[in-house]
């Protein structure tokens, strides 16, 4: 992939970075970033050898099955908004897939709405005082797996955009660019306002958690209520047993916990 022929949009992407192999995408696009790489780079590979996940966890992906890739940004922003860059990125993606049953899991993830992991965003940036450098956000989805090319440990718990649809091959390239133009113009968006209010009827269609008890790890804390939607920030907000409501602001969300 030296070039996207069908790509339309503006700025984003215009800037490519390919190998067939990388450690990282995310490693690679940061090392870009601190030698002056331009904002909208993108950074790709068909086999990631040693990609990352959240809180350390190592990302499957097989060769050349899946989409493996990170963006390069530069908002003039407090570092304090990047967090929502996921969210954003996460509703980018299941709407350009109205047809499939894809759901927005806080804080990170694509799921379906039975529950499997499709896609994963692994964001990080860099900052100086009050504001960002750089941003890298890294998306990893799951294309053209088949049931058999997932571990045991992944065969319950993730899924495929080709398995979700009906075993027909995506054609890579063309969600890739399809994303990236969504992508555009929702980053766009979100710039000017600096949150995720303007997302907020959209998100609540797309929203995995809604409405489900819920049990939030952060750290060594456990948050037990049921999921209410995101605030501007991008925390998430449960209602508690007592008719509280709290906010989780990062943290692995798992259904189940204590009934209200
Ligand atoms: C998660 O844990 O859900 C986040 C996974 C993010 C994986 C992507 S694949 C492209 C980019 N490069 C990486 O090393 N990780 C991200």
């Amino acid at each position: 992939m030296q070039t996207l022929p069908q790509l339309k949009t503006r700025w984003l992407a215009r800037h490519l970075l390919y190998q067939e192999t990388m450690s990282s995408t995310n490693l690679v696009a940061e090392d870009a970033a601190k030698q002056n790489a331009p904002n909208g780079l993108l950074v790709i590979t068909d086999n990631q050898t040693a990609g990352r996940g959240r809180l350390n966890h190592t990302w499957f992906s097989p060769a050349g099955r899946n989409l493996t890739f990170s963006l390069l940004l530069r908002p003039n922003l407090p570092p304090a908004t990047i967090p929502q860059l996921s969210l954003v990125v996460a509703l980018s993606l299941v709407e350009i897939l109205p047809t499939l049953p894809l759901r927005i899991k806080w804080p990170n993830d694509v799921w379906t709405d039975q529950g499997q992991k499709i896609a994963g965003i692994l964001s990080t940036m860099s900052y100086t005082g009050t504001t960002v450098d750089y941003a890298i956000v890294g998306i990893g989805i799951n294309v053209n797996l088949t049931q058999e090319d997932f571990p045991t440990e992944l065969q319950n718990t993730a899924s495929s955009l080709r398995l979700l649809s009906g075993n027909h091959t995506i054609d890579k390239q063309q969600l890739l660019c399809d994303f990236l133009l969504r992508f555009e113009s929702d980053y766009e968006l979100w710039l000017q306002h600096a949150t995720l209010e303007p997302f907020f009827d959209r998100w609540k269609k797309k929203d995995f958690l809604f409405g489900k008890q819920i049990v939030v790890e952060q750290g060594n804390t456990k948050i037990n209520g049921v999921a209410n939607g995101i605030t501007p920030g991008g925390n998430l907000l449960l209602r508690q047993a007592d008719g509280s409501c709290c906010q989780a602001t990062a943290g692995d969300a798992h259904l189940g916990g204590l009934k209200a």
